[in-house]
């Protein structure tokens, strides 16, 4: 844009075309016009109620902003480089459309409060609908885990089977992290719907401005107390961004497990071909391109909150144009975040099966009852630490005679303690197992009954 179209005079040439392609970010920010025309609309709103500008000015410049919208949507409205960002854009475009009228919206503003007004509301808008998705990946988990109630599979602490549990307390771990994260959302909206319009550049303005007319109009829950706070705090954007990259933890924990899950030497989930890609060499291969797509995303999430902390971190008061590269890490991580949530639901609900059968074998393969030998010692007044030091020995010698707990004779049982009957192998199968942990929270058939209908009373909330 030329000085004559946008700043004062007091400028004697136009900007080097490098740096005005440099200086623009009407590249990136055009995704906040919508969020800029309504916050348009509402200041000329506020400034027709106030007085001052006349009412007809007002309805001009919200019928000429609409117009722009109805523009924009139909791609007829594409601003260039030349705008140097949205702010310019629209406010050029409608002096076009209202005549010169179009030159008073600006009064009482600055970009400063404009874009950030912009960016909370576009802000708010995404939060609302990345708790959509997070709804959906949580009642897809849901669904699943409700079919699964008495499916085991092994756990593991240090990736060595533990002890086995109901697959649908595996799921629902990850409904509790998808509920903090739904939970953490709705906790930073209530920071994000804050309006600074109206805080001018830094000091608010000399015009008689009514800032609750337009945190009214714009659905906002309150006004920043302060005009330098309320055009250089990015706190929302950053609190947005640590929110998303815990979303990402999450999805990328459950597509770590996926991936090891389809491998062949788990082959715990069968992937279904809508869900997978195959290689350009092996024709055998099937590949989990999609949690491995969930899991490398999670990287760039990060990183975008890594790049906010530190655009903040040295700026003086107030704004400082270090601001402007607020937006496509924010942008990047919204779109990030949403197609995830998208891919990973999809993959749940269509794109791989447990594959029962072979999840029945692996908890019958291995030690994971040991535990509850321990336990059963314990239940009958052998001090826990003197029965786990018993069941050490015999899980050393069962590994010497190629033998699983299971395959163990009752004499031996009784060899090593008096206190062994015949009850020995009803508690040391896997069922038992899962089902003895009935503490609250635990894997336990009754509790993860429990623990499934309070999870749909959390997604009632
Ligand atoms: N494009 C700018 C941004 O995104 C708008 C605000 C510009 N303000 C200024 N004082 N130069 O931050």
């Amino acid at each position: 844009m030329t000085k004559e179209q946008t700043w004062s005079q007091r400028f004697e040439s136009a900007l080097h075309p490098a740096i005005a392609l440099f200086n623009a970010s009407i590249g990136f920010d055009i995704e906040l016009i919508e969020y800029d025309l309504t916050g348009s609309q509402a200041h000329a709103k506020m400034l027709a109620h106030t007085g001052i500008i006349s009412s007809e000015e007002g309805e001009q410049l919200v019928t000429g902003l609409e117009e722009i919208r109805q523009e924009y949507r139909q791609g007829t409205f594409q601003p260039g480089v030349d705008a140097e960002d949205v702010h310019f854009a629209v406010e050029k475009r409608l002096t076009e459309i209202v005549g010169d009228v179009g030159k008073k919206l600006h009064t009482a503003r600055s970009r400063n409060d404009q874009v950030g007004t912009d960016t909370r509301l576009y802000l708010r808008d995404q939060i609302q609908q990345i708790k959509g998705e997070l709804r959906e990946f949580q009642g897809v988990l849901l669904d699943i885990a409700e079919k699964n109630v008495e499916t085991l599979i092994p756990g593991y602490t240090h990736l060595q089977r533990a002890q086995p549990l109901s697959l649908a307390h595996h799921l629902l771990a990850y409904f509790q992290m998808a509920q903090r994260d739904w939970e953490r959302l709705g906790d930073v909206s209530r920071r994000v719907n804050i309006s600074p319009l109206g805080c001018g550049a830094l000091a608010g303005t000399t015009f008689p401005i009514d800032r609750h007319y337009t945190a009214k109009l714009l659905d906002f829950d309150d006004i920043y107390a302060n005009s330098l706070d309320g055009v250089s705090d990015r706190d929302f954007a950053i609190e947005f961004l640590c929110a998303a990259s815990l979303i990402m933890v999450h999805l990328s924990r459950l597509a770590e497990e996926v991936i090891l899950w389809s491998s062949e030497e788990f082959r715990f989930v069968t992937l279904k071909d809508s869900c997978a890609t195959g290689s350009s060499i092996m024709p055998q291969k099937k590949n989990p391109d999609v949690p491995e797509l969930v899991r490398g995303k999670t990287g760039r999430v990060f990183g975008h909150l890594q790049a906010m902390l530190v655009i903040m971190k040295g700026l003086p008061l107030a704004y400082n144009k270090d601001l402007q590269e607020d937006k496509e890490g924010l942008f990047d991580s919204v779109n990030t975040v949403k197609a995830s949530l998208e891919a990973m639901t999809i993959l749940l609900r269509e794109g791989l099966e447990f594959r029962t059968q072979r999840l029945a074998e692996a908890v019958t393969e291995d030690f994971s009852n040991a535990t509850d030998v321990a336990d059963y010692l314990a239940a009958r007044g052998v001090p826990f630490r003197e029965a786990y030091n018993l069941v050490g020995k015999v899980v050393k010698t069962s590994i010497a005679a190629g033998k699983l707990l299971k395959d163990l004779e009752l004499s031996e049982w009784q060899q090593l303690h008096p206190a062994f009957a015949e009850d020995i192998y009803e508690a040391i199968s896997p069922r038992q197992v899962v089902a003895a942990r009935n503490s609250h929270g635990g894997t336990g058939f009754v509790q993860v009954s429990k623990a499934l209908i309070a999870a749909r009373v959390q997604m009632d909330q």
